[in-house]
């Protein structure tokens, strides 16, 4: 298999979603763990309820949606600064320590972003982290009204970069996201970012959530390709040849 073009999930893979982490804490005290996490998994939810309910909704929505859903859950108010703070951090999220040079090493091929975010919070954060140059296309499902697994929204890799599913390689650290990407007919890779699988290290929001995001899908779906860190692609790459 030739790798013409190599796509990236963008929250989770290529920018750190626990970075939320600090602000939650400095809002929240003692359960800013338990909102960090509670707020993606019910993100992540609530794509998943809207695509089935067929509801074109927008991730920044979605977002503040799940926010205020974990500060409820967990007895926070709502108070407009933390709260708008927290927001603000999904448009700087941080970029994982060797993502940077990861994309330098992978330089000169064609890469580009493919995330249920927003065309506007896509832009917002690849511009903030400084790699808006790297990628010939930042695509969010936007375009499909959707979001993944749907496969609408991998099929807007082909004609956004002109190459073939079969061509490309999709790199992902979500389970259902290597899952649906790989049902849909790309080649795979999917990083292991919940590190590695052993029995559970604690009984804490952290832990609960890298038991149910950190690990593969067992939907018959597997990834081509398991990796630790991305700047494992070159030679994923090379070796594909
Ligand atoms: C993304 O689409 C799935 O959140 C992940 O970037």
């Amino acid at each position: 298999m030739t790798v013409r073009a190599l796509v990236f999930d963008a929250y989770g893979t290529l920018y750190d979603v626990q970075s939320v982490r600090s602000l939650a804490v400095q809002y929240c005290g003692e359960k800013g763990e338990l909102i960090t996490q509670l707020w993606r998994l019910k993100q992540l939810e609530y794509t998943w309820l809207c695509a089935l309910m067929r509801t074109e909704a927008d991730f920044w929505d979605v977002t503040r949606a799940s926010l205020e859903f974990a500060l409820e859950a967990a007895g926070i108010a709502a108070e407009p600064a933390p709260f708008e703070s927290l927001m603000a951090k999904y448009l700087d999220l941080d970029l994982y320590p060797e993502a940077r040079a990861a994309l330098d090493a992978l330089a000169g091929r064609k890469l580009a972003i493919l995330s249920n975010g927003s065309q506007e919070m896509l832009d917002a954060l690849v511009g903030a982290s400084g790699v808006a140059s790297v990628f010939a296309d930042v695509i969010s499902v936007e375009r499909a009204k959707t979001f993944k697994p749907d496969p609408r929204c991998y099929a807007l890799v082909e004609p956004a970069l002109g190459i073939a599913k079969e061509e490309v390689l999709f790199v992902s650290s979500n389970g259902f996201d290597v899952a649906g990407a790989k049902q849909f007919g790309f080649k795979v890779a999917w990083i292991e970012r919940g590190g590695p699988l052993g029995p559970p290290s604690s009984v804490g929001p952290a832990e609960i959530y890298r038991l149910l995001r950190g690990r593969a899908e067992k939907l018959g779906r597997v990834a081509d390709f398991r990796i630790h860190a991305l700047t494992d692609l070159p030679e994923v790459v090379e070796n594909s040849r």
